[in-house]
């Protein structure tokens, strides 16, 4: 099995995981990227045993509309009961990096409001330690510099994602260099500093399953 089957057989897996936790009034939280997207094209299968959904970014909820699954404002619905989504890295207490793509703050709020997050990735994102991944942060265009300064303090490379804009309108920090063995601590000291809207550290509220897929079946951690 190469990287996007098994990416394929997760989201596969994770839809099986989520249908017993669906009644028709349910709404599902649905990530970004590109095992995300697998996720969505999966889903669309069970479209009939749930509600709908909301969507962790303006590209997601694009995929879902074209599948003819309904997206909710989050603001709209009262509670999500799953939320399945990617990740960059995961280490074995089930905390993770987000952000790869650039949606972690949208898929942050998400998670907030999930009764469940299941993880779906592949095989080479387990870590022992996570930080091999650049982290990413998102900042307020006009805090950059203070922001990159503040990273290097903690012992980071902050490296400016060229190009990029999310969809909240700001720009995203790629930070190197750094080995998160407080995962907790660290995602607090990053959102403590002014002009962060988020970090990709998913460790406060970690996934509550992880699923990976291998080169032989899916397991989960
Ligand atoms: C999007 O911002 C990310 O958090 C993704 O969930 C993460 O980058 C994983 O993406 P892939 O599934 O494309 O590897």
């Amino acid at each position: 099995m190469n990287q996007d089957e098994m990416k394929q057989a997760v989201a596969q897996a994770a839809v099986e995981t989520i249908e017993p936790m669906l009644q028709d009034d349910s709404i599902v939280g649905v990530g970004t990227g590109s095992t995300a997207n697998y996720f969505i094209d999966a889903l669309a299968a069970i479209k009939h045993k749930f509600d709908g959904t909301v969507a962790s970014s303006i590209a997601s909820a694009e995929r879902l509309k074209n599948l003819h699954i309904p997206v909710f404002e989050l603001n709209s619905v009262f509670d999500v009961a799953v939320y399945v989504d990617g990740a960059d890295e995961s280490n074995h207490q089930l905390q993770l990096i987000k952000g790869g793509g650039g949606a972690l703050t949208r898929e942050k709020i998400v998670a907030a409001v999930s009764e469940q997050f299941v993880c779906i990735i592949d095989a080479s994102k387990i870590v022992d330690v996570l930080g091999t991944f650049p982290l990413p942060i998102e900042v307020i265009p006009m805090a950059r510099g203070h922001v990159a300064r503040e990273v290097l303090a903690l012992g980071g490379d902050p490296r400016y994602r060229q190009g990029f804009t999310t969809d909240n309108g700001n720009i995203i920090l790629d930070v190197y260099q750094l080995e998160i063995r407080s995962p907790e601590e660290l995602e607090q000291t990053i959102n403590n500093i002014t002009g962060v809207v988020c970090n990709g550290l998913f460790a406060a509220r970690p996934a509550n399953q992880v699923l990976i897929g291998t080169a032989t079946g899916v397991q989960t951690l």
